[in-house]
């Protein structure tokens, strides 16, 4: 193919995704499909001649999307969203269209450049104080990663980097019992391991289940008492499995008391605190050392595209950076080159979608959907309540709780039989030993009748299971 098919290519590939988006809620959300299934149906060896793009796109359009997952279904109310508003779509495009490569300001300045304001716009319309900069990196996972390995280098004085780890003291990390699995990843691949993440038990009766700041400060106690080296705590503002939010100015005060760095995990609530009413639940975050947030998740922005804010860059730049002659820099002066501040080396141009989508949507219009979502969650949530047999296991924490029905068994029947039919997505926790459905609003194009339409859906498919 050359840039003049492309050019044709793309303009059906256009047409293909507006009948798509245009027809996802005639379509199952999740498919009904056996692992396996789906590969049998494209197996083939490796294609020895080149193949007609026409018989290809006909395969696409006849096999693909029956077998995906709708993300962008309306009726699509499991994990967390992973938006894409139409216009970071287009940005997305065009920086396909350029395929270049942001590593280093030079090889990308105008990506390098955007980066430094969107991730300024950012932090001030999540209302961050003006001495935070920061990076875009794929996902939250990679920046929790990041700032872990930051810790762990900051209470090893910059050793571990070249000495490794075999001498060195036993770090502990320090985070909720509610944390995201990414946490207990970086414990595990930062060398420090799972057994020194401590996990501190939540406050008995805490309305958004916060760690206990006073069990925090003791279990630090306990480990220095022991000749342990504390090393970094991790506090969450969203939980995954509830929407558990930790009190982070009581938390970030133990640690500070302690010397130690905090990152908070916000992946998904983060991009709620453009609205200024729900920011009392990350009161005391201008305190933090880190702080993650994916705009992939509820802000609109095409996956992936996860955003972490740093007081200070030097530590994470001291930890992540590299500087092989291959990758000097001639002439530039002091300039930004984002991969030190990261993993990987090669970077995409995320920054495009951000500034496209903050441009065109603004404030105003990313505020009012998330204000929908809320409320909705909240309506949804007491007509749930009212179904003979449900109780509400979690109350809703901005767009996010959790119900059962019953006991686990027919709780487990439910969600089986609600997956099963299609007409909605809903997927399961674990809430004080309970097995539980998770209810979560925030896909982009999802209207009230839609997420009223999940009462109607349990209430339908449960009549002999209550
Ligand atoms: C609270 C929280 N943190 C971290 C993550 C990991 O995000 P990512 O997929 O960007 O690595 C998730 C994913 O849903 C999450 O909910």
């Amino acid at each position: 193919m050359d840039h003049e098919e492309l050019n044709k290519w793309s303009k059906r590939a256009a047409d293909w995704a507006l009948d798509y988006h245009a027809g996802l809620r005639e379509r199952r959300v999740r498919p009904d499909l056996a692992p396996g299934e789906f590969l049998k149906r494209i197996q083939a060896p490796v294609p020895e001649e080149p193949e007609p793009v026409e018989a290809i796109f006909e395969d696409f359009t006849r096999l693909v999307p029956e077998a995906m997952t709708h993300w962008q279904h309306p009726r699509f109310f499991a994990y967390f969203p992973a938006n894409a508003a139409p216009v970071s779509m287009l940005a997305e495009q065009l920086a396909n269209a350029m395929a270049g490569q942001a590593m280093l300001w030079q090889t990308a300045p105008a990506a390098s450049e955007m980066e430094a304001l969107v991730v300024g716009w950012l932090r001030d319309a999540l209302g961050l104080p003006e001495g935070f900069t920061g990076t875009i990196h794929d996902s939250a996972t990679t920046a929790t990663f990041s700032a872990v390995l930051t810790m762990r280098e900051r209470a090893l004085g910059f050793a571990g980097l070249g000495e490794g780890l075999s001498g060195a003291p036993r770090l502990r990390l320090y985070a909720s019992a509610q944390n995201h699995s990414s946490v207990d990843k970086a414990a595990r691949l930062s060398g420090i391991g799972q057994d020194n993440l401590v996990k501190i038990p939540t406050r008995p009766g805490d309305r958004l289940h916060s760690m206990d700041p006073g069990a925090l400060d003791a279990a630090i106690r306990a480990d220095l008492a022991a000749g342990m080296r504390p090393a970094g705590v991790i506090l969450v503002t969203g939980g995954t499995g509830i929407g558990a939010c930790d009190d982070l100015a009581a938390c970030i005060e133990v640690a500070k008391s302690h010397g130690l760095p905090v990152h908070v995990d916000a992946a998904w609530a983060g991009s709620a605190m453009i609205c200024e009413e729900f920011r009392a639940l990350w009161a005391g975050v201008e305190g933090a050392d880190s702080i993650v947030f994916n705009p992939h998740k509820w802000l609109g922005a095409q996956f992936d595209c996860s955003v972490q804010f740093l007081r200070d860059p030097a530590p994470q730049i001291a930890t992540m950076g590299l500087r092989p002659d291959y990758l000097q820099t001639q002439g530039t002066g002091e300039v930004v080159n984002y991969n030190e501040w990261t993993l990987p080396l090669g970077r995409r141009f995320r920054a495009l979608k951000l500034w496209f989508l903050l441009r065109a949507e603004g404030l105003s219009g990313l505020r009012a959907r998330i204000r929908n979502h809320v409320a909705w969650a909240r309506e949804a949530c007491e007509a749930i309540r009212a179904l003979p047999g449900f109780t509400i296991a979690s109350e809703p924490i901005l767009s996010l709780f959790t119900f059962r029905l019953g006991d686990e068994a027919a709780t487990r029947r439910l969600l089986e039989r609600v997956n099963r039919d299609g007409r909605i997505y809903l997927t399961q926790t674990r809430h004080q030993g309970a097995f539980v459905i998770r209810v979560q609003v925030g896909q982009f194009d999802c209207r009230r009748e839609d997420v009223m339409a999940i009462a109607e859906v349990l209430s339908e498919l449960s009549g002999d299971l209550s």
